[in-house]
């Protein structure tokens, strides 16, 4: 259903009877239900077919509304006064009365909370007057959707309601900060983050590509994630037989990330990039090398987990 009064109001209407709704945000397409209700955020779970460990993000409006639900500290609420809303997701420890179900938290004592800037969630956001728990909107472990007819062709019609609003700004999911420690690169790197450190461009310690296994922080942050139907080759410089290959800058491919070689661009054209190379008749993928820098270390991370063989 087109963004709009109409949509807004027929989404008001699902959330408030349990269900979630697709929506929207500047990142990646949510799938958004109320925060409070343990039902309602079970059918999320149920709907992206998650492992019920893996903790979901909380949207509201401002940061009067986020410090309700978590506690913040002085550095915290300095990236909040800089960053949102935005591509931020801070992770802080909740408040005991922040009324949030505990199946969002997945149990932890901390919970994952951000402001984003995106005109339909913010609408809806207001419309429903409560905080929204939303991851993307893709079944668990998928590719995550950019547009709204990648939500249908991944989680089809276990979900009743799609608002459309095109393809999503960013295209990268936000970077998830805490205290000083990256545990999800994203569209704001550590550079834009933590500017005063000392540090050298993109330096390793904050913003490196994270582990792929071994102690998950991020616990959604899992190996394999973001995977296509087949394999993924990455820092490919030409296609094997077979292959569908995804370019960027001077390799091009059946498709490219960004022929001009221009990040940001690249970023957004991701996981379309992604969906098609699956949806294409060739059994395998390759992608052409991007550059670690900036939102690059972010596509890395995401590019990474992508080709990592599923277990
Ligand atoms: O851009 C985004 O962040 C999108 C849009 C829809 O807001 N959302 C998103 O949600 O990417 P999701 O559920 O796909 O990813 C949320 C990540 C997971 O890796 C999860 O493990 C992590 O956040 N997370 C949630 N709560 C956490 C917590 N308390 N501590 C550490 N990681 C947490
Ligand atoms: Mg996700």
């Amino acid at each position: 259903m087109p963004y709009g009064e109409a949509a807004i109001a027929e989404a008001v209407r699902v959330i408030a009877s349990g269900g979630c709704v697709a929506v929207p945000t500047e990142t990646v397409y949510g799938l958004a239900a109320d925060a409070s209700d343990a039902r309602a955020v079970a059918g999320i779970y149920e709907a992206k077919g998650r492992p019920s460990f893996n903790p979901l993000i909380v949207h509201v409006l401002d940061l009067a509304a986020a410090e309700k639900i978590a506690r913040f500290d002085d550095a915290a609420r300095d990236l909040a006064a800089r960053f949102w809303p935005g591509p931020l997701t801070l992770v802080l420890p909740v408040r005991a009365d922040a009324g949030v179900a505990s199946l969002v938290t997945a149990g932890l004592s901390t919970i994952a909370i951000r402001v984003p800037a995106h005109r339909a969630m913010r609408a809806l956001l207001a419309a429903c007057g409560k905080p929204l728990a939303a991851p993307s909107a893709n079944a668990s472990g998928g590719i995550s959707a950019t547009r709204a007819q990648h939500v249908v062709a991944s989680l089809g019609d276990r979900v009743p309601l799609v608002i459309d609003d095109g393809a999503t700004p960013g295209g990268i999911e936000s970077t998830i900060v805490r205290g000083d420690e990256i545990l999800r690169p994203g569209p704001l790197t550590a550079d834009d983050l933590f500017p005063c450190e000392g540090r050298g461009p993109d330096s390793e310690s904050k913003s490196g590509p994270l582990p792929l296994q071994g102690n998950i922080t991020a616990p959604g942050q899992l190996a394999s994630h973001y995977a296509p139907s087949k394999p993924v080759r990455l820092n490919a410089t030409e296609a094997q037989p077979g292959e569908w290959l995804i370019g960027f800058g001077a390799i091009p491919g059946n498709d490219t990330l960004s022929a001009s070689g221009d990040l940001i661009e690249a970023a957004a054209n991701l996981f379309d990039a992604l969906h098609r190379a699956d949806a294409a008749p060739m059994r395998a993928i390759a992608v052409a090398p991007v550059p670690a820098t900036g939102i690059g270390i972010a596509i890395n991370d995401r590019l990474a987990r992508a080709a990592f063989p599923r277990g």
